[in-house]
Parts: structure tokens; C-alpha cells; sequence
């Protein structure tokens, strides 16, 4: 992760980013993109990227090869940058701020965007990157396969997530989803703390508060499927829930016994923190498509 993504950010030309597209796309083909490719997809003179791809290598954007011929890939940093860019050029973000949240699968960073220039969330998914950790010693032989099933994952989670916020907002108190690329995607910010964070003065009132936003979700074919004190905000007006890239819909095998463990960890919870205790079985039986 780019601790400093905000400074390169900054100090990235519409050339060097022109550049990184290049070896993205170009990507698909080879393991290294050969310089004359860049050449041609950016119609740059060689003589230019002499000087811009050793400072993307300095930052650690790209990676040169010159075992068989001069080549290029670039680096999952890079792919941060490329989405943001996406973003900025849309107008959908205008500037990065703090990382606000480091999840398993994900960093979040604080941001603002639009015309009003509101605070919002941008949501860098990172799923597979461990388990691709973990083979980075075999690179060599496994090529360029690993580091594109890591991105494929990643995509399609923050595809999926985007997909389920745009389905739920505004009927289900979640973020308001406002734009996604690549592995990425800009959020409004949830408003209030972490319940696991909170002390809640009205327990029993927050709890089905949660409830009813749990089975307005179901109504509308989404079950979140990792529902915990983790993953809801609360504010003085209400709840809202958050992290949905591995949400299933009711027609899918294990939809009731998923529903039931989204429940049941809500109710382990405030049973624990707060003495309520509730039959999971009737707000089962609450739940209707
Ligand atoms: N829209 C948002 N507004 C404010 N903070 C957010 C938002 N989305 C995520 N966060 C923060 O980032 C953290 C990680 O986000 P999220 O839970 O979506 O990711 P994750 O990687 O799936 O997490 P997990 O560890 O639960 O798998 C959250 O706990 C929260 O603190
Ligand atoms: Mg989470």
C-alpha cells in the first residue's frame, strides 16, 4: 500500500499517468510490455520516456525487466493511482485525505468530491492481495497470472459492492453509492461511530433499527452475509450499514442460514454489551421476499 498516495498523487504528470494506462492495457498480452508498445499506445517519443519511465521505477509504480528485451509492469500502487485518477478526472473526488478505516480486504481512505466539494469515502478493495503475498517468492515462474487474479478479484468485489449500494440506497440506510472503477469505489461517509465503538443510551431502540434495515435489505434481494458490530455505523438518527462486496441474494443455497448468522451476531452483541436478549427464531420469521 502506498502510504504516501496522496503526495505522488500530486507530483504524477497527465503523461506519467498516460504512461501507466499504456502498460495496463498492454498488459493483457504480454508478461512485460516492451517499450516499443508504450511507444505506440502513447505516441510519445522514445526520448520522452526515457525520462518518464525511471521516475515511475523511482517511485515504485512500475518494475523494468531487461532479461530478454526492455519491458514493463507495473506495480498494484499503480492501480491505486490509475482509479484515482478516474475518479478526479469525473469530478467524483477533488482531493485525498486520511486513511480512515484499514479492513482485511480493504483501505479506506477520506476524501472529498462533487461539485459541493463534500466530504466522502473511497474504498481500495484488496481481496486475494494476502493470499498472493504468499506466492510473491514464485513470481518468477507463475508470471503475470497471480498479479492479474489479484486484480480480477479485487474488481470484481468492488464491482459487486458498488452493485449491492446502488441497489439498497436510499430504501436501506447505507452509504450513497457515487462512482467506481477498477477496484474502487467512492461512497458518501457513513455518518456517526462504529456500534462495536459505541455506548448506545437507547439499545433496544438502535437494535431494530438495525433489524428493520436488515429485512428492507432481504425485500430487495440482498443479505449481507458479514453483518457484525463492524460493519454498521449509528448516529443519533439511526444506523448504516456498510461492507457489502460478499452479500448473496435470497435464492441462493445457503440464504437462511446466512440471514440467520447476520442476525445472530447482531443479537450476540447487544446481548452481550447491552443484557437484551431477543428469539432469533421470531424475527426469522419476520423476514419475507
Ligand atoms: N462509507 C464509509 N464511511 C466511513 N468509514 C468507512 C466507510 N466505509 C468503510 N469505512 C471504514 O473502513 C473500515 C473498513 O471498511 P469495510 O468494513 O467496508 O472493509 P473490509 O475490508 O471489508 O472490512 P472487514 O475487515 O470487515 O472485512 C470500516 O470499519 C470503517 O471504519
Ligand atoms: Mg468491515
Amino acid at each position: 500500500m502506498l502510504e504516501n498516495i496522496a503526495e505522488i498523487f500530486r507530483s504524477i504528470t497527465p503523461k506519467e499517468f498516460r504512461v501507466l494506462t499504456a502498460i495496463e492495457n498492454k498488459m493483457k498480452f504480454y508478461e512485460w510490455v516492451p517499450i516499443e508498445e508504450i511507444v505506440n499506445f502513447t505516441g510519445f517519443e522514445l526520448k520522452e520516456l526515457e525520462y518518464i519511465l525511471p521516475n515511475l521505477a523511482y517511485n515504485k509504480l512500475i518494475q523494468r525487466n531487461i532479461k530478454t528485451y526492455e519491458g514493463y509492469r507495473i506495480y498494484f500502487e499503480a492501480y491505486d493511482l490509475l482509479a484515482l485518477n478516474a475518479f478526479v478526472k469525473r469530478g467524483t473526488v477533488n482531493s485525498l485525505g486520511e486513511v480512515i478505516g484499514i479492513g482485511k480486504e480493504s483501505v479506506v481512505f477520506d476524501a472529498t468530491g462533487g461539485l459541493i466539494d463534500r466530504r466522502v469515502a473511497i474504498k481500495f478493495h484488496r481481496e486475494g492481495k494476502s493470499s498472493f503475498r504468499h506466492v510473491r517468492v514464485k513470481r518468477e515462474t507463475t508470471g503475470e497470472r497471480r498479479h492479474l487474479s489479484w486484480l480480477y478479484a479485487a474488481r470484481l468485489a468492488a464491482k459487486k459492492e458498488y452493485d449491492a449500494l446502488v441497489a439498497l440506497y436510499p430504501k436501506v440506510s447505507v452509504p450513497e453509492p457515487i462512482d467506481h472503477n477498477r477496484h474502487a469505489i467512492v461512497m458518501s461517509i457513513a455518518k456517526g461511530q462504529l456500534l462495536a465503538h459505541s455506548r448506545l443510551d437507547e439499545p433496544g431502540w438502535y437494535l431494530d433499527e438495525i433489524l428493520k434495515q436488515v429485512r428492507i435489505a432481504y425485500g430487495l434481494g440482498i443479505i449481507h452475509s458479514d453483518l457484525s458490530e463492524f460493519n454498521i455505523f449509528v448516529h443519533p438518527d439511526g444506523c448504516e450499514l456498510i461492507d457489502f462486496p460478499q452479500f448473496i441474494t435470497p435464492t441462493h443455497p445457503n440464504a437462511q442460514e446466512l440471514l440467520h448468522r447476520d442476525i445472530e451476531n447482531i443479537l450476540t452483541f447487544f446481548t452481550r454489551k447491552y443484557r437484551i436478549n431477543r428469539d432469533i427464531q421470531e424475527i426469522m420469521n419476520t423476514f419475507v421476499t
